[in-house]
């Protein structure tokens, strides 16, 4: 049972199929250019039109498919999709001058399939400048704001349903609600879908696809790798062989506990590679950071692609693992992001190592991901992990990585994150870190002068790392990680705090 949602460009469709995941149900993303045939041969229980930038009389606003309309699939459109189906199926849609932004009260008015239970008036959530002044024939409207007279239109016969209003948003009071009442009473989709129905899924897709090849998989230490490895040990067992390159640039034991993880608790095959030296001898007198993420990046491969070499000897795996994830998977399809910095990860294999690729977490967004780690008895430190950069701390090593440099900052971000758990914030918080400047400063320590570096303090709150505010620390918070990293590490004698958000700054310091 899938629903899709029809993209119109907006950044809610992410959102929406979020939403609808939550609701226990699959979903999928698909671009507004869908025609009917492609729909039907999806075979979607229900669709959702998302929201869009654009106005409907703008050229080219994007259209769809009139006939999707006449397939007898429930069908709810939100704000610019609602004004489509306003629009297409013989409604008016008009300019409100100024449009409605935030919270806004809604006013129901007569019988709604949508909203039975809502009181009669209810607040929701607004972005708009077009509104729907008069619903198509068939529809009744059922609920209406000052400036959006047709709020909410319904069309129980045929199923139809458009809403002015964002129900996917975290702040739409009842959103959610209206969302369910959508999917499991009006389309009658039962709520299936869960970590343990992917599981099954995925196990069985896999072991029908590997057959008894044999299978490999890069773990980096992230959450992504480990829970896809994870899966696949469950699909079929001693067939992978796991390789963890240490480049030296890792977090705190991050190589000791991948190796008791996958090694003791799920008698994986793992290959530890420990290029720790290769990778300060490349990055030796190095200090451009494109550079460092270049040569990090490119070493990387050149020691997995010699581990699959020789075991290409034996044993040639036939698959490799990777643990992309859905919204890498939307937005490689829309290819509108700047590069801003070149990203790290195992995807840019040489093509003279010829895998075919198993991606099951594909269609999984981070959050499904960690569930599916924990049904899957990952420890909650790896599930539950930060998102750690590929190149790991040598971004984060301002100036030249040195092998000192890099225990410093080791240990210095050990210090924070420990502090960040202690004090409970560890999950609520999208990263926390500490960077390590170019620079060194004059302190006094007992009776004597110090020359050494200070440590940056880096953590921010986000939902999905395109913008991030810094985090608001608590002020005694910041004052034990302080204290401690000048008391536990060696070589630092002063603290500063990042007070950037992103934009203007991004979350890594390189
Ligand atoms: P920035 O610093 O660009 O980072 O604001 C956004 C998010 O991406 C992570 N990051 C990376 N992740 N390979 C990765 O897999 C990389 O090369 C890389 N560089 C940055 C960063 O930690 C943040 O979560």
């Amino acid at each position: 049972m899938t629903v899709l949602v029809v993209d119109f460009g907006a950044q809610y469709a992410q959102l929406i199929a979020r939403r609808v995941r939550e609701a226990r149900v699959y979903s999928e993303i698909v671009q507004s250019t869908i025609t009917a045939d492609e729909v039907r041969a999806k075979g979607p229980a229900a669709i959702i039109l998302s929201g869009g930038p654009k106005s409907v009389y703008e050229v080219p606003a994007p259209q769809l498919d009139p006939a999707i309309f006449e397939l007898g699939i429930p069908i709810l459109g939100i704000c610019y999709g609602a004004q489509l189906m306003a629009l297409q199926l013989g409604g008016e849609v008009a300019h409100t001058g100024g449009g409605q932004y935030g919270r806004t009260e809604l006013t129901r008015q007569g019988a709604s399939s949508l909203m039975a239970e809502w009181p009669e008036t209810q607040s929701c959530w607004m972005s708009h400048g077009d509104a729907i002044a008069r619903a198509p024939e068939g529809f009744v409207v059922s609920a209406a704001t000052p400036l959006a007279p047709v709020a909410v239109m319904e069309d129980p016969r045929r199923r139809l349903f458009g809403v002015q209003f964002h129900p996917e948003v975290a702040h739409a009071e009842r959103g959610q609600e209206l969302l369910e009442t959508f999917l499991h009473d009006v389309a009658e989709i039962a709520p299936t879908w869960t970590n343990t129905s992917i599981i099954d899924d995925q196990v069985a897709a896999i072991r029908a696809r590997v057959g008894d090849e044999r299978v490999l998989c890069a773990l980096s230490g992230g959450v992504d790798s480990a829970v896809a490895a994870a899966l696949v040990t469950k699909a079929i067992g001693t067939q992978l062989t796991c390789v963890f390159v240490d480049t030296g640039l890792m977090r705190k034991d991050e190589g000791e506990q991948i190796e008791a993880t996958f090694t003791r608790q799920f008698g994986v095959r793992l290959i530890h590679v420990k290029a720790q030296d290769r990778f300060f001898d490349a990055l030796a007198g190095v200090v451009d950071p494109e550079r460092k993420r270049k040569i990090i990046g490119e070493l990387f491969i050149r020691e997995f692609e010699a581990v699959a070499r020789e075991l290409a000897e034996g044993e040639s795996p036939r698959f490799l693992v990777q643990g992309t994830l859905y919204p890498d998977v939307i937005e490689s399809g829309s290819g509108h992001a700047a590069n801003i910095k070149s990203h790290h990860n195992v995807g840019g294999l040489p093509d003279d190592l010829s895998f075919e690729l198993i991606e099951p977490l594909r269609s999984l967004f981070k959050d499904e991901v960690r569930h599916v780690g924990e049904e899957l008895g990952l420890p909650a430190q790896i599930v539950w992990r930060q998102p750690f950069p590929g190149p790991g701390l040598g971004v984060r090593i301002i100036g030249e990585v040195t092998r000192e440099r890099a225990e410093i900052l080791r240990n210095a971000d050990h210090v924070v994150v420990d502090e960040i758990r202690r004090a409970g914030l560890y999950r609520e918080l999208w990263q926390s870190f500490a960077v390590l400047p170019a620079v060194r400063t004059v302190g006094v320590m007992g009776d004597g002068r110090t020359y050494e570096y200070p440590i940056v303090i880096r953590a921010v709150t986000s939902d999905d790392a395109m913008t991030a505010d810094w985090a608001r620390l608590p002020y005694d918070v910041i004052e034990s990680i302080a204290n401690r990293l000048i008391r536990e590490v060696p070589g630092v004698n002063r603290v500063a705090l990042d007070v950037t958000s992103k934009p203007p700054g991004t979350i890594e310091w390189e």
